[in-house]
């Protein structure tokens, strides 16, 4: 992760504390609640999770993967204040996916929360077959990925494709995630044209610092790089929750 990512999840950790955290985010896991079957939960490329922190009060097993430390441990830390007691037992895994396999437990439920887009069709397809030999009927998979209609999808940029390998149609869930195996409980595709003005000013705290960083100091300098960052995006996105055959 480079610094300027670092410097954006550190500053997510001041400004959302659990409880803003939970409260802000859009959880469509909460719907299925009643129908989580037993076993552990599951997150690829968790970060500071708000499903985790959130399900923590279930006492549930959770598998946490990331291969940021800080992250981890920062997940760490708001799990143990937000469940306390309540919370089950929190394996960390600090793993690379696909190189390094997913654990070998059958999970009840599994989150990939804007991770996949960091994959190619193919890798996509083989961290699917994974999910599908650690799941079992009744296991709920939710995944949500940038689509086609985010504005990066038609950079001219090679680093923003080098970055999110791809954006995703429906089409792209239909062949990934098989009828035979995957059942759609529900599908959205959102795009979202203006930040709103929590977003906004967090995001805008985020450019001073990643200025302040650069030792970019010059008033005007700052104010052009400000106003390109803060421009605002099409954010487009697919949410999908599944639920094994
Ligand atoms: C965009 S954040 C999403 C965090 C969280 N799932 C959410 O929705 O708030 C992506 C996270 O995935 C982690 N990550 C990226 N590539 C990864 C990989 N190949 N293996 C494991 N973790 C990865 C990053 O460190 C980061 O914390």
């Amino acid at each position: 992760m480079d610094e300027t990512l670092r410097i954006y999840w550190k500053l997510y950790n001041e400004i959302f504390s659990n409880e803003i955290m939970i409260h802000k985010s859009h959880n469509l896991l909460r719907k299925f609640e009643e129908e989580f079957i037993d076993g552990p939960i599951l997150e690829l490329g968790c970060g500071q999770s708000n499903f985790l922190v959130e399900f923590s009060k279930t006492g549930k097993e959770i598998f946490a993967i990331d291969n940021e430390e800080f992250q981890l441990n920062l997940l760490k830390k708001r799990i143990e204040s937000y469940a306390g007691k309540n919370a089950g037992k929190l394996h960390l895994l600090n793993i690379t996916i696909p190189e390094k396999e997913i654990p070998q437990e059958i999970f009840s439920l599994v989150i990939a929360s804007d991770f996949l887009h960091f994959f190619s069709m193919n890798e996509c397809k083989n961290i699917i077959s994974q999910i599908i030999s650690r799941t079992q009927k009744g296991s709920l998979i939710y995944v949500r990925v940038h689509s086609k209609l985010h504005s990066y999808s038609d950079s001219s940029d090679p680093e923003v494709h080098e970055y999110f390998k791809h954006f995703f149609t429906e089409n792209d869930f239909t062949e990934l995630f098989d009828e035979k195996y995957f059942e759609r409980m529900i599908f959205s595709n959102t795009v979202q044209n203006i930040r709103s003005k929590f977003t906004r000013e967090m995001e805008m705290k985020w450019t001073e610092k990643v200025l302040d960083e650069n030792q970019i100091f010059d008033r005007q300098e700052r104010q052009e790089i400000s106003e390109e960052n803060n421009k605002e995006l099409n954010n487009g996105f697919l949410e999908c929750v599944y639920r094994r055959k």
